[in-house]
C-alpha cells in the first residue's frame, strides 16, 4: 500500500471571483470579466459560491470532511477598487480578516493568493500584464497585504500567468480575447516572472517569516509519435506553456534552449522576441534563489503532432461532451492518442503526466524546495436528485476513481524523490469555470446555485478518510 508522508498537508481550493459573489457590495471595484460577462449574457459572476457571507459555513464543512488548508485569493478591486493604493476600501480588508479568523477558528491553513485571473479593471484598461504601471500596482497592493494580514505564512504570487497570457492574448478565450499574438503573450508571461519576482525579494526582505511560492498550470507534452517533427512540436508546445516560466521563476533564468524555441515560434508567426532588461534578470534569479515552493496546477496532458497550418480551434460540441481541436501556427496540433480516457469536457485522464511533471521540477530545477499540488480534480456535469433533502449525497464515483489515481501517481512521485507537501483539490465547494461558467462543476461539496444550499458529495467521505489514514489503496 502507497502511504503519504505523516505532514502532507490535504486541502481545497478556491478562487475569490469564482466563489465569492457580491461583485457589487461593499465598495469591491470592477475587474476585467465584470463588464465582458455582461456583454456576453453567458453566465453572471454572481452570486457564484456566494463565498463572501457563507465562508463560515463552508469552513465548518471543511473542517468535518478533513480539508486541513484552504487556497483562497484576496479580490485585488476589494482591497484597493481601482488596482492603486491611492484609495484604500477598508470594508474589503475586514472581510478578509473575518475569513481569516475564521479559517484559524476552523483549524484551516490559509493559503492566499494575489492575483487569481482577476485584474481590475482601470488596470486592464491600460495595458493589464503588459503595463509596467500595472506591474508596480501589484508590487504595491502585495506589499501592503504582507503588512495588514501578519496571520497568513503561506503566500502565492500570482496564479497560473501561462494560462492568462495564453487565454488574454494566443486563444482569445479571456478579456481582451486577442488571437494570435504570441509576442503579447510571452512579454505578458515575462513581466509577470518580474512582478513576481520584485514580490518574493519584498517579501523576503520584510522577513515575515512565512513561506511563499507561485502557481503554474503545468501540462506535460509529449509527442503524438516517435518521428523528429512530432518531437520537435511537443517541444515547441513545452517552450509555450511551461518553460518560460518554469524557467524564468523557479531557475531564475531563461536557459539557452528555452529562448531558442521561443524565438522560433515568434520568427514562424513574425512576431517581435519579448524584451528583458539585466535588472529585470537579476531580480529572477534573486527570487528564484529565495522562493520557497512551487504550486502545480495539473489536470491532463497534451500530445503533439507536427501542423503546417494557421491557428485555429475547433469546438465539436459544447459543453460536456463536445470535444474541440486546437492548432498552433509555429508550433503544432493537438492529437491525443487513441484510448486516452477524458472527462465530459474532452480532457485526457493521464495520472502519469502528473508524476512526470512532479519528477521534472525534481530533476530540472534544482532550487525548488518544495512542491504543493496547488490544483487537480474533475469537472462533471452533476445535478440535485428531484426529491433532495438534508442528508442527500451526491454519488460522484468519477471523481472518486480519478482521485485515486492521481493520488498513486502523486504518492510514487514522492517514493521517486519529489518533495511533494501537500495536495489541494479544485474545488472545495462548486463555483463557476470560467469558459463554461455554472455547468461545470468541481466541488468536494455539491452548491445548489439557486438556494445556495450546500450538499455533500461522496467523494468528501473518500477525502476524509486520505486525510485521517493517508493511505492510498492501489
Ligand atoms: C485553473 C484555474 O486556476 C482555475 O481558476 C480554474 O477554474 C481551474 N483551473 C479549472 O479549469
Amino acid at each position: 500500500m502507497l502511504k503519504l508522508p505523516k505532514d502532507f498537508l490535504m486541502g481545497g481550493a478556491s478562487a475569490a471571483y469564482q466563489v465569492e459573489g457580491a461583485t457589487k457590495e461593499d465598495g469591491k471595484g470592477k475587474v476585467l470579466w465584470d463588464d465582458y460577462l455582461e456583454k456576453q449574457g453567458r453566465f453572471s459572476p454572481d452570486p457564484a459560491a456566494d463565498f463572501y457571507h457563507r465562508y463560515d459555513e463552508d469552513l465548518a464543512l471543511s473542517e468535518k470532511y478533513g480539508v486541513q488548508a484552504i487556497r483562497v485569493s484576496i479580490a485585488w478591486s476589494r482591497i484597493f477598487p481601482n488596482g492603486t493604493t491611492d484609495k484604500l476600501e477598508p470594508r474589503g480588508v475586514e472581510y478578509y480578516h473575518k475569513l481569516f479568523a475564521s479559517c484559524a477558528k476552523h483549524n484551516i491553513v490559509p493559503f492566499v493568493t494575489l492575483h487569481h485571473f482577476d485584474t481590475p479593471q482601470e488596470l486592464h484598461e491600460i495595458g493589464d500584464w503588459l503595463s509596467p504601471v500595472m506591474q508596480d500596482a501589484f508590487v504595491d497592493y502585495a506589499k501592503y497585504c504582507f503588512k495588514e494580514f501578519p496571520e497568513i505564512k503561506h503566500w502565492i504570487t500570482i496564479n497560473e500567468p501561462t494560462s492568462m497570457a495564453i487565454q488574454q492574448h494566443v486563444s482569445g478565450t479571456f478579456p481582451p480575447g486577442e488571437k494570435g499574438r504570441f509576442d503579447n503573450a510571452f512579454q505578458a508571461e515575462h513581466n509577470q516572472n518580474v512582478a513576481h519576482a520584485r514580490i518574493v525579494n519584498a517579501y523576503k526582505d520584510m522577513n515575515l517569516g512565512g513561506e511563499i511560492g507561485v502557481v503554474h498550470a503545468l501540462q506535460t507534452v509529449y509527442p503524438y509519435s516517435d518521428s523528429q517533427a512530432d518531437k520537435h512540436a511537443a517541444k515547441l508546445q513545452d517552450a509555450f506553456e511551461n518553460r518560460l516560466y518554469l524557467d524564468g521563476t523557479l531557475a531564475g533564468e531563461y536557459r539557452p534552449e528555452t529562448l531558442s524555441l521561443v524565438k522560433e515560434i515568434l520568427a514562424n508567426n513574425n512576431q517581435p522576441m519579448f524584451k528583458t532588461t539585466p535588472e529585470e534578470m537579476n531580480e529572477l534569479s534573486q527570487a528564484a534563489h529565495q522562493l520557497d515552493f512551487v504550486g502545480v496546477n495539473n489536470y491532463f496532458s497534451k500530445w503533439m503532432k507536427a501542423y503546417e497550418g494557421a491557428s485555429e480551434t475547433v469546438h465539436n460540441g459544447t459543453g460536456a461532451k463536445g470535444t474541440s481541436v486546437s492548432r498552433l501556427h509555429g508550433i503544432g496540433e493537438e492529437k491525443k492518442p487513441d484510448g486516452i480516457e477524458t472527462t465530459d469536457w474532452d480532457w485526457p485522464i493521464y495520472p502519469k503526466g502528473m508524476h512526470d511533471i512532479l519528477m521534472r521540477i525534481h530533476d530540472e530545477y534544482p532550487l525548488v524546495p518544495a512542491i504543493y499540488i496547488t490544483e487537480n480534480g474533475i469537472g462533471l456535469k452533476e445535478s440535485l436528485p428531484k426529491n433532495a433533502n438534508n442528508d442527500t449525497v451526491i454519488d460522484d464515483p468519477k471523481r472518486i476513481d480519478y482521485l485515486q489515481k492521481y493520488f498513486k501517481a502523486i504518492a510514487e512521485a514522492i517514493n521517486d524523490g519529489a518533495n511533494v507537501k501537500g495536495y489541494f483539490m479544485w474545488s472545495l465547494q462548486d463555483q463557476f469555470s470560467w469558459t463554461n461558467g455554472y455547468s461545470k462543476r468541481y466541488g468536494l461539496f455539491f452548491v445548489d446555485f439557486s438556494t445556495q444550499k450546500r450538499y455533500v458529495k461522496k467523494s468528501a467521505f473518500w477525502f476524509k478518510k486520505l486525510s485521517e489514514t493517508h493511505e492510498i489503496l492501489e
